[in-house]
């Protein structure tokens, strides 16, 4: 189709929106101004060493000289400059434009309250602002993750101030969740309850232009992602899973695998939505305190929604994602995701972890990635 008979994102919204004729328009100005951010922090993205945005975001101490130490974040990772300063852009760009009540980012340990002079709106905005930020400096593909929530509804009436514990909504009540990636092209990808669809950055216009419209999940695939250098921390459901693939064609599942890690849990999710495939961060033994490595709110749960509306699957190997009930702002979660038949695959083998030792003297032996 000749570019300029594209969709933009903003026809795509307001066609959207006409199926609601009492709709405020709140909703898509704040899409938009998710958008703006998620173009912004592509061009810092793409000009790297030339902007000086690569490396650690280093702290300042108190009279703001620079500490020499990488500033650590909520989650105890080692903040790079591009996720502070991609932080900053989401709160920019949307802080303004009275259509949210607050926000909640992975880079900022309590939720950001919308500042007096602006005002205040019916909508929570939950965001990864840089998701594979290990990635930045070695220019392997990294994206933004977003999900929208309502505000609880007296915080809307009253004003009252928003707290932690309005963000712990399951993901099955997220109003839209998307994410921009940033790879060979600058791709959004949003679903907003009615499928999912995908927008290409025209550089020329600086416009999302609507390029995959519909994306559905293939059911079956034959590739799988997961780190496996944390095989030896693996629950046993998961050791089994893998290795069936990589028996290939001379074991159970009589065909080969293919295996991809891109360490960007959003570049995994967008091949996976493209060609199918299934992805694992799974719960594992490494550090007990950690029962899993993705965060529920700003990094499962929309990419959860995203699967499940084009009709992948999303899970913890024991519930659907989107059902989870949160208890915290920073909750990490074990999150499997992809072509709907492995997903459920995984999650029956969840059921019948035990079934699987007892029953299957080998496993132990011919295990690859025995203990
Ligand atoms: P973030 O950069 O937002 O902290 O997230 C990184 C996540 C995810 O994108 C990726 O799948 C995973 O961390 C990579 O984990 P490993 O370092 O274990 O490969
Ligand atoms: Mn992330
Ligand atoms: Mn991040």
């Amino acid at each position: 189709m000749p570019l300029s008979q594209r969709s933009t994102l903003t026809q795509f919204l307001i066609e959207e929106r006409r199926r609601f004729p009492s709709a405020s328009g709140d909703f898509n100005a704040l899409v938009l101004d998710v958008a703006l951010a998620c173009k912004a922090i592509a061009r810092s993205v793409a000009f790297g060493a030339l902007g000086d945005m690569l490396g650690n975001y280093v702290a300042r101490t108190a009279a703001g000289e620079e500490s020499g130490a990488a500033s650590i974040n909520v989650q105890g990772e080692e903040q790079k400059k591009l996720d502070v300063v991609s932080n900053e852009m989401f709160i920019r760009a949307n802080e303004w434009g009275g259509h949210l009540a607050g926000m909640a980012s992975e880079e900022m340990e309590e939720p950001y309250p919308i500042p007096p002079q602006y005002p205040r709106g019916k909508y929570l905005l939950v965001f990864d602002p840089l998701d594979g930020s290990s990635n930045i400096d070695v220019n392997v593909s990294v994206g933004s993750i977003f999900s929208i929530l309502r505000a609880p509804q007296d915080t809307i009436d009253s004003g009252r101030e928003i707290t932690r514990e309005d963000f712990l909504q399951p993901g099955a009540q997220q109003m839209a969740a998307g994410y921009a990636l940033y790879g060979p092209t600058t791709m959004l990808v949003l679903t907003v309850g009615t499928g999912v669809h995908g927008f290409t950055l025209d550089p020329n216009l600086g416009e999302f232009k609507l390029t995959h419209h519909n994306i559905r999940v293939p059911a079956d695939t034959q590739e799988f992602a997961i780190n496996a250098s944390n095989s030896r921390f693996w629950e046993a459901p998961v050791k089994r899973y893998v290795d069936e693939c990589l028996a290939g064609r001379t074991g159970v599942r009589g065909k080969d695998f293919n295996m991809r890690w891109i360490a960007s849990m959003v570049a995994e999710a967008h091949r996976i939505l493209m060609r199918g495939g299934v992805f694992m961060y799974p719960r594992d033994t490494k550090d007990p305190g950690k029962p899993g490595r993705l965060r529920l709110l700003y990094e499962a749960n929309p990419i959860a929604m995203i699967m499940e509306q084009a009709g992948g699957r999303a899970s913890t190997g024991h519930a659907p994602v989107l059902a989870v009930r949160p208890k915290e702002l920073h909750q990490r979660i074990p999150f499997i995701f992809g072509s709907r038949n492995e997903v459920e695959r995984i999650e029956r083998y969840h059921q019948e972890p035990s079934a699987y030792l007892d029953n299957n003297p080998l496993f132990a032996e011919r295990s690859l990635f025995r203990d």
